[in-house]
């Protein structure tokens, strides 16, 4: 089985740096997504309020039979904007009440992280935003790690559209003999971000995985690093204004 590194935040709190994202895995389809995804080896699992699909992740995790306490299940709800401190808040008591072991945010930029650290004296273990190498966030990432947040990277692998044919993807992939979807996620694990790719098929899951072993050189790094472009964001999904659908 694969060894996936482990990030580890401000508290200690440690993820692993491959995840499987769930968004469209619904259904029963869905649970047996999940449940083939923790057989092949993923102990973090993301979902969210808006995917509506809470019911197939439980019931895959159910039915994958690994212990609960083995996996980090990361469940998003969905706060409008202009709630996000008191959302923060909500967080802060579920979690001095023992309902949830560890908290995060999705989308915050560095003044929000610094207004809910500030209200609350909590800093977040997580910041789930988007990154991948159309849009790598160098800024954004020296901050979570001056700050000890751990970053998460949404559409991690650009959807799997057209990030995978670029030219540079696959010379890098050609060069270790893997495909382009693990070279952009030992992209991600060299720069030390958690990803979460989201697979449907057995095949995907278990090669996405498998990334997590792959080690790219600083070049290489560099070479993906370099398609980045400032309006390289995949769709509006701009913290500001983007809310999770
Ligand atoms: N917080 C937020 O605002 C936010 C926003 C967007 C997403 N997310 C989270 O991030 C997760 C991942 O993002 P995403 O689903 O938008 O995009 P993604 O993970 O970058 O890409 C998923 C797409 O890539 C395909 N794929 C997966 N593995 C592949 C491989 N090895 N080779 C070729 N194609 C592959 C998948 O197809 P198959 O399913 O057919 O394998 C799917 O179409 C989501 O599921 C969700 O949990 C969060």
């Amino acid at each position: 089985m694969t060894t996936v590194p482990l990030f580890t935040a401000h508290n200690g709190f440690a993820l692993p740096a491959i995840g499987l994202g769930t968004y469209r895995l619904d259904g029963d389809a869905g649970a047996d997504a999940v449940a083939a995804g923790i057989g092949a080896g993923y102990r973090l699992v993301d979902t969210a309020f808006n995917y509506e699909n809470e019911g197939s992740v439980g019931r895959g995790v159910a039915a994958s039979g690994t212990p609960r306490g083995d996996l980090h299940l990361i469940h998003w709800p969905n706060p409008s904007q202009d709630e996000y401190v008191q959302a923060w808040a909500a967080l802060v008591d579920a979690q001095s009440r023992g309902v949830v072991r560890q908290i995060g945010v999705s989308n915050f930029l560095p003044e929000h992280l610094e207004r809910s650290e500030r209200e609350t004296g909590v800093r977040p273990v997580v910041n789930q935003i988007e990154v991948h190498p159309y849009f790598p966030q160098e800024e954004q990432l020296a901050y979570h790690r001056e700050q000890g947040i751990l970053t998460e990277a949404w559409s991690p692998i650009g959807r799997g559209e057209d990030l995978l044919e670029e030219a540079v993807v696959g010379e890098v992939a050609a060069a270790h003999g893997i495909t382009a979807a693990q070279a952009v996620l030992a992209w991600h694990v060299a720069r030390g971000t958690v990803a979460i790719p989201k697979a449907s098929s057995l095949e995907h899951q278990a090669a996405n995985l498998a990334a997590a072993e792959i080690v790219l050189d600083d070049a290489e790094v560099a070479a993906i690093t370099a398609l980045g472009r400032p309006d390289g964001r995949l769709f509006d999904g701009d913290p500001r204004t983007h809310e999770e659908s």
